[in-house]
């Protein structure tokens, strides 16, 4: 019988849903020592949060996070809110002795998540952030043929995020669902939002980058904030392009833009290798792009690997070989091996500290860009 692991839900939006979703159906698939009960949902909106909770079946809900930190029946907090309430919720969770799973990025700039990182420590809670890429199986399985040497030394790591949500210069910036615009909600625009997603996966893939040299563009000048109803300066990110080295001898080349028509969540990355090649798009997020120069000439070519097999990562929890999984199942698995770690004793990559390495490339990047310069991380 696993034994329960009360959650305390703040927000209710994208991430509530995806992780409201992961905690109830994680136990039918993972055999886990802890099952998620989901106990309670915190919203600043009484009668919209209660109709969530009734949705997804909360057992009560709460108003105010710092009462939710509060009650001594919620065992980990889970933050699903705007950037800028990351810190303060999750310092405050730790001192109250909660597990902390916060959403990415892990804050909105490396002092805040330093003071996060200290506090997890000092409080000794298991903590870790939502960059849920990592468990799409197919980018676990680059992980693992990348650690294998399979592509011998590695000379080039290329990644892309790609959408087109912002274009309209009548889109207002601020409050519920465009908090993104407003640089005091957000921190940043993609390179907090869509970079920081394609950072983690690089480091968790090719190690450590140690400096970048960058360039960002704010094509909309001025938008109508929803708070004030005044038109104002926008102080986001639309478009960042950087170049790094990586601490391994590799160059990185990353390009996010919420203004590149067509593209609606494009996140792709390429790793070119002493031997061979690998290649994933979220858009066929399923499968994997290998090639092995060491082939046979006459058969040598590109592999499109569909990442099904139950030998492959995480595969063996779901259907048949052939039948794909989709994008609600990383949060599944990221729950799960959170679940599993902690019953194990270990911490969930990546932890708050890992994913303040995240957080320095991503204020190194917004650095050089302001000062035309390299910049080390
Ligand atoms: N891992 C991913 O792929 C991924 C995807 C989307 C968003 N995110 C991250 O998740 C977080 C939330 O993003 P989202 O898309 O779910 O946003 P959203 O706007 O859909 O939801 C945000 C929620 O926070 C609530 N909220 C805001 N201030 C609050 C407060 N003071 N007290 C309680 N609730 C409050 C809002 O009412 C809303 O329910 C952000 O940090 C974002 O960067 C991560």
């Amino acid at each position: 019988m696993a034994k329960p692991l009360n959650i305390g839900l703040i927000g209710y939006g994208f991430m509530g849903r995806t992780h409201s979703n992961a905690y109830k159906r994680v136990n039918d698939f993972f055999d886990l020592q802890y099952r998620p009960t989901l106990k309670a949902v915190c919203g600043r909106d009484a009668e919209k949060v209660g109709e969530f909770a009734s949705q997804w079946q909360y057992e009560s809900v709460e108003t105010d996070w710092k009462a939710l930190i509060n009650r001594d029946d919620i065992d980990a907090i889970d933050i699903c809110t705007p950037n800028n309430m990351h810190a303060e919720i999750a310092i405050a969770a730790a001192k109250a002795g909660k597990m902390v799973l916060c959403e990415k990025p892990l804050s909105m700039d490396v002092e805040e998540g330093e003071r996060m990182v200290a506090a997890v420590a000092e409080a000794g809670v298991a903590n870790t952030v939502w960059y849920n890429y990592r468990r799409v199986p197919a980018v676990t399985l680059a992980k693992q043929l990348v650690d294998e040497g399979r592509l011998g030394r590695i000379f080039h790591y290329r990644a892309q995020f790609l959408q087109d949500w912002t274009i309209d210069a009548a889109l207002p910036q601020g409050g519920a669902a465009l908090w993104r615009l407003d640089a005091g909600a957000a921190g940043s625009g993609v390179t907090g939002d869509l970079l920081a997603h394609c950072i983690d996966t690089a480091i968790w893939l090719n190690g450590s980058i140690q400096d970048v040299t960058a360039m960002t563009e704010t094509f909309v000048k001025e938008r109508m904030h929803n708070l004030t109803g005044q038109v104002e300066k926008v102080g986001i990110d639309d478009a960042c392009a950087f170049l790094c080295h990586f601490e391994n001898g590799s160059l990185g080349l990353f390009e996010s833009t919420r203004y590149a028509r067509g593209h609606k969540a494009l996140y792709t990355f390429e790793i070119n290798g002493e031997h061979g090649s690998l290649r994933w798009d979220l858009h066929d997020l399923h499968r994997l792009e290998y090639f092995d120069h060491r082939e046979e000439s006459i058969i040598r070519g590109w592999h499109d690997v569909h990442v099904t097999d139950g030998d492959m990562p995480y595969m063996d929890k779901w259907w048949v070989p052939g039948l794909q999984i989709g994008y609600e199942h990383t949060f599944v698995h990221q729950v799960a091996d959170f679940l599993e770690d902690l019953a194990a004793g270990r911490p969930t990559s990546p932890t708050f500290a890992e994913a303040l390495e995240t957080q320095k490339v991503c204020q190194a990047v917004l650095e050089s860009a302001e000062k035309t310069a390299w910049t080390f991380v």
